[in-house]
C-alpha cells in the first residue's frame, strides 16, 4: 500500500466506525407513532439495517399487522471490518423478507423469515439494492450519517417516500437544502430529546477524545451508549405536528429587530420572537425547522455563503477580521462573504472592520422565511 492508500485505508475505517451506531427502539417506537395510517398496504425497506442489531427490522417485523403492511425488507450491508459490533460472520451480504405472521402467534419467527444472499456487498447504491429499492414504497432507516447526501439524493432520484435520521446540519447541504425550501423533505414529529440522542455501538467504538465529557457516552450491558446533538427525522411524510400553527405574540418595532447589512432581511434571534405582523423577510436561526408549518410560513432563502434563494448584497473583501481588542488577526473579511451580517461590534468574539472603522459581525446560518398569512 502506498502512503495515500494507507491514509485513505484509515479514513475510510474511521468513517465506517462513526457509522456503525445503531438506533434504539424507543426512539423508533415515539416517531413512527405519527404515522400509523401511512404504512397500510405498503413495502417497507431498510436498507441499512442489519437485522440482527437493527431495532427498525424489530419495530417492522412485531408492528407488521398493526401498521397492515404488505411486505418488509432488510438489508444487512457487508462490512469488511470484522471488529465491528454488526459483526459480519458470513461471507455474504444479506437481505431478508418478511411477509407477515403465518401461524398466528403474532411474533416474527425465523421461519417465517426469508434470508437471500446478494451477490455484492449489499450496499445500498449497487445495481442489486436498487432493485429492492424500487420495489418499496417507503424507507426507513439511520443511514451512515457519512454517505448521507448520496443517501437522500438516491431517494428523491427513485421518487421514495422516506422515514431516515440525520443530523440537523445535513439540511444545510446543496444537495439537500433546496429540498427543504420546496417541501419536499421536512423534519420529522419528534425531536429526540431537544435534538440529542444516545445510539448504541461496540465499547471497542470508545474513543475518550470525542467523549471527554463523561455524559456524553456511558457503557450498559456491553453496549457503548453515545449522546449525539442535534439528530432529527428527516421525512416526505405528511404528519399532523406540521400543521400546527406557531403562535406568534411579538410585534415588530425596528427598534427590537435590526436589518442585515448584506441581506435585505431582519434578525430574528429566536424562533419564539418572530414577529406577528412583519410583512418581509425574517432570518431565523435553522432550528426554525421544528415548528414549521408550510400553511403559516414560506421558506424563501438560507444564508450559505453559497447563498441560496436571497442573494447577500454586500461583501466584505475590504473588511479586516478583528479581536475584540482591535488587534488584526490576520484574516480577509472575504471569509465572511455570505454570513448574515449585523452592523457593530459584538459583545463578545471577533468581528470585521474596514478602513473607515465601519464595524460590522457575523451570525450563525439563517433561514429566510416570510409569514404566508400576510401575504395578500
Ligand atoms: C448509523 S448505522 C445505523 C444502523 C441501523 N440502521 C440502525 O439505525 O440501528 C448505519 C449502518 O449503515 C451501514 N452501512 C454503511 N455503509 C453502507 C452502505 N454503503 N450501504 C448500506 N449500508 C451501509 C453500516 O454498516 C451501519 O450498520
Amino acid at each position: 500500500m502506498t502512503r495515500n492508500e494507507t491514509t485513505r485505508h484509515l479514513h475510510s475505517a474511521k468513517k465506517a466506525k462513526n457509522d456503525e451506531f445503531y438506533t434504539q427502539l424507543s426512539d423508533i417506537e415515539k416517531e413512527l407513532k405519527n404515522y400509523k395510517r401511512s404504512f397500510k398496504g405498503k413495502v417497507v425497506l431498510c436498507n441499512c439495517d442489519d437485522p440482527r442489531v437493527s431495532n427498525f427490522f424489530h419495530y417492522f417485523s412485531y408492528n407488521f399487522e398493526k401498521l397492515g403492511l404488505k411486505k418488509l425488507i432488510s438489508t444487512c450491508y457487508k462490512n469488511q471490518d470484522r471488529d465491528l459490533f454488526s459483526r459480519n460472520d458470513s461471507e455474504q451480504a444479506i437481505y431478508l423478507i418478511y411477509e407477515g405472521d403465518k401461524n398466528n402467534n403474532n411474533v416474527p419467527d425465523p421461519d417465517e423469515i426469508g434470508i437471500q444472499f446478494f451477490e455484492g456487498d449489499g450496499d445500498f447504491r449497487s445495481d442489486e439494492a436498487i432493485e429492492l429499492l424500487k420495489q418499496a414504497d417507503i424507507v426507513v432507516t439511520n443511514p451512515p450519517f457519512s454517505l448521507f447526501r448520496e443517501y437522500v439524493t438516491q431517494l428523491v432520484d427513485y421518487k421514495k417516500q422516506f422515514l431516515i435520521i440525520g443530523n440537523l446540519n445535513a439540511m444545510k447541504y446543496g444537495e439537500i437544502y433546496p429540498y427543504f425550501q420546496a417541501n419536499k423533505i421536512w423534519f420529522g414529529a419528534t425531536m429526540f430529546n431537544g435534538g440529542a440522542t444516545y445510539f448504541m455501538g461496540s465499547p471497542d467504538l470508545y474513543d475518550p477524545k470525542k467523549m471527554s465529557n463523561p455524559k456524553n457516552a456511558y457503557i450498559k450491558d456491553n453496549k457503548l451508549y453515545w449522546r449525539v446533538n442535534g439528530v432529527r427525522w428527516f421525512t416526505n411524510l405528511d404528519h399532523n405536528k406540521r400543521h400546527e400553527e406557531l403562535v406568534l405574540y411579538k410585534t415588530y418595532s425596528s427598534n427590537d429587530y435590526l436589518n442585515y447589512d448584506n441581506y435585505d432581511a431582519i434578525e430574528v434571534s429566536k424562533v419564539v420572537e418572530i414577529p406577528k405582523d412583519y410583512k418581509g423577510v425574517m432570518g431565523v436561526p435553522i432550528s426554525f425547522m421544528d415548528k414549521y408549518n408550510p400553511d403559516q410560513f414560506d421558506i424563501v432563502g438560507l444564508s450559505m455563503k453559497a447563498g441560496f434563494g436571497l442573494e447577500s448584497n454586500k461583501f466584505y473583501d475590504s473588511y479586516k477580521e478583528v479581536k475584540q481588542d482591535g488587534t488584526p488577526t490576520g484574516s480577509s473579511g472575504k471569509k465572511t462573504n455570505g454570513n448574515p451580517m449585523l452592523v457593530g461590534k459584538p459583545k463578545k468574539g471577533n468581528y470585521y472592520l474596514d478602513e473607515y472603522g465601519n464595524a460590522a459581525y457575523s451570525l450563525f446560518d439563517r433561514l429566510f422565511v416570510v409569514n404566508k398569512m400576510l401575504q395578500h
